[in-house]
């Protein structure tokens, strides 16, 4: 990891947070990304790219998301098309109940909202899949809100540069993480949606989890992370679970079959896509428990309609 001795600079910049975070600004727009649905900020496509990249990363997201809003540019064109081609179309993107709650949350935009996502964070909220994150997000990024969004690279950003931890102190954010990520935020809500979005990608690229760049970071004078000499905390975040011989697989393999299948899959056949008989049983009984999957032995398993 390249960090700074904290004398390797000049004593720590008086530059208030606002200069600060206009200079997180300015990195943004020379090294940011180009993805989509920056470029779109439409709200249906800021609520499904958000809801992709809840538990997969970018470069995975990019083609189904591409794909997706090709098929789906609306709420009510996946209303109208079956919780199963969501299914379909989710492919490997792995945790695919998301894909049954994003079309369950068109089925409520075309039901209680007109068709549109909402713009309130209580209604925002109500549709499945949307927790405080997502909802915080295409409130601003999609309907340029001023809004505290906090991601894990956004906490992540704030503990170091203004608590001098290297990961946020809890799990999730507690009421004063939230206020003072609002009162950070310039008052000119398209600016403060601005400075969110740069905030994170910051923390996707330069101020990572396990090997930050501090000598490209534009909050380098000003890191009390780095003041304090790179303190680390003892219980270091929890590693990614593995895949290999997982339930997760499992269920993605069974799921496999029945996503390339035009007609229903007879058991026999899922029965071959997995040795442990033990652990398809209990994949397939909870895909179905999950409604991702549906049929008996007899009438043989799909995607549901
Ligand atoms: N841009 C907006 N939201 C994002 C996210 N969750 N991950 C990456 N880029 C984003």
């Amino acid at each position: 990891m390249a960090r700074m001795s904290p004398d390797a600079t000049p004593a720590l910049s008086a530059l208030s947070t606002q200069e600060a975070l206009g200079a997180v600004v300015t990195w943004f727009e020379k090294s940011a990304r180009t993805l989509p649905w920056r470029s779109d900020p439409e709200p249906w496509a800021v609520l499904v790219s958000e809801v992709m990249l809840q538990q997969t990363p970018v470069v995975r997201v990019l083609p189904a998301f591409e794909r997706w809003m090709a098929r789906w540019p609306t709420p009510n064109s996946l209303a109208a098309d079956s919780p199963g081609e969501a299914i379909r179309a989710w492919g490997r993107l792995g945790y695919p109940r998301r894909a049954l709650r994003l079309h369950a949350a068109a089925v409520t935009c075309r039901d209680h909202f007109g068709g549109a996502v909402p713009d309130e964070i209580a209604d925002l909220r109500s549709l499945p899949g949307v927790g405080e994150y997502t909802a915080a997000a295409v409130a601003a990024f999609g309907f340029g809100q001023r809004r505290a969004v906090l991601d894990t690279n956004v906490r992540r950003v704030h503990a170091r540069w203004l608590d001098g931890l290297d990961h946020p102190a809890t799990a999730t954010p507690r009421n004063d993480e939230r206020e003072r990520a609002l009162a950070l935020l310039p008052d000119d809500p398209s600016q403060a949606a601005r400075v969110s979005i740069s905030v994170m990608e910051l923390g996707a690229l330069v101020c990572t989890s396990r090997t930050p760049n501090c000598p490209r970071c534009p909050l380098l004078a000003s890191c009390a992370w780095r003041a304090a000499g790179y303190p680390e905390r003892s219980g270091r975040p929890r590693r990614q679970q593995g895949y290999e011989g997982t339930d997760r697989q499992c269920r993605g393999r069974l799921l496999d079959v029945l996503r390339s299948a035009a007609s229903p899959v007879k058991k026999a056949e899922l029965d071959n896509a997995w040795p442990d008989s033990n652990q398809r049983e209990r994949a397939l009984g909870s895909l179905i428990d999950d409604g991702l999957v549906t049929g008996a032995p007899t009438s043989g398993y799909r995607l549901p309609d």
